[in-house]
């Protein structure tokens, strides 16, 4: 799965998501100490722990998501550092106190193998007893196979606007969820272009990821259900990790 054709889109969509921002940042100050982010996109949340002078690196795969984190970094006066690799076969000399793979980031790891493979990495660049926090989706899916419109459009100086629709389709054998986006742009004259994308992502249960980091040698969960704390409940939209080396 490859984000590059993604960026645009994806700072258009997300930079006003900030549940995460406040705890990721807590969570790097108690710690303290380097920070390895993975998936760090165009540098939403590093960006953010940057600017409260926590001292952190981006791992990304797409070069495209990581010339946007630059270009938000210059725009920003800020100095964001980004390696580009995968979770799974990164390598990297540094160990950290601390890793943290925020906003589903772990949900394009699609088979047992590639999860495991990616959490022992992890696990292999943090310090002894380091954490590792990361939050996914509860998966409450929406209608299938039905064309939304979910309020995203967004509005250009020009005049033209954007909106995004989306198909969602669901393989429940495989956990995945493909999303079809078309990006349909009206331009003030009312020519319309329109981009497809297409996202799939693979889905977890939570004991699911409670036995997968047993499997790669961390502790027992803390499992939340939203980034203020409490349990995993029925209404739940996110579940958060926290975890440290065993
Ligand atoms: C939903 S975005 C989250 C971006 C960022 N963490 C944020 O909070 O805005 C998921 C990111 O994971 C990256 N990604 C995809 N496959 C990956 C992999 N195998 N290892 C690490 N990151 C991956 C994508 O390129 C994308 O930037």
């Amino acid at each position: 799965m490859n984000y590059d054709d993604f960026a645009e889109l994806y700072d258009r969509q997300y930079d006003v998501y900030r549940d995460d921002l406040h705890f990721y940042a807590g969570v790097a100050e108690r710690v303290g100490g380097r920070v390895l982010e993975i998936g760090a996109g165009t540098g939403r949340v590093t960006a953010f722990l940057a600017r409260r002078g926590v001292s952190v690196l981006g791992l990304e795969p797409s070069a495209r998501m990581i010339e946007r984190g630059q270009e938000r970094a210059r725009a920003e006066g800020l100095r964001l550092d980004f390696v580009q690799g995968e979770a799974g076969t990164f390598r990297l000399e540094e160990r950290f106190a601390l890793v943290i793979a925020p906003f589903n980031a772990l949900m394009h790891l699609y088979t047992p193998g590639e999860q495991l493979e990616a959490l022992q990495n992890v696990r292999q660049h943090l310090q002894p007893s380091g954490a590792f926090v990361f939050d996914l989706y509860v998966p409450r899916l929406g209608a299938m196979n039905t064309l939304r419109h979910e309020g995203e459009t967004f509005y250009h100086p020009d005049g033209a606007r954007t909106d995004v629709f989306l198909i969602q389709r669901h393989d429940a054998p495989h956990q995945m969820l493909t999303t079809e986006y078309f990006v349909d742009t009206t331009a003030p004259g009312g020519a319309v272009t329109r981009r497809p994308y297409t996202l799939t992502q693979r889905y977890y249960t939570r004991y699911e990821v409670e036995w997968l980091l047993r499997c790669a040698g961390f502790g027992p969960p803390r499992v939340t259900g939203s980034f203020q704390g409490g349990p995993v409940t029925e209404a739940s939209e996110v579940m958060v990790f926290q975890t440290r080396v065993e």
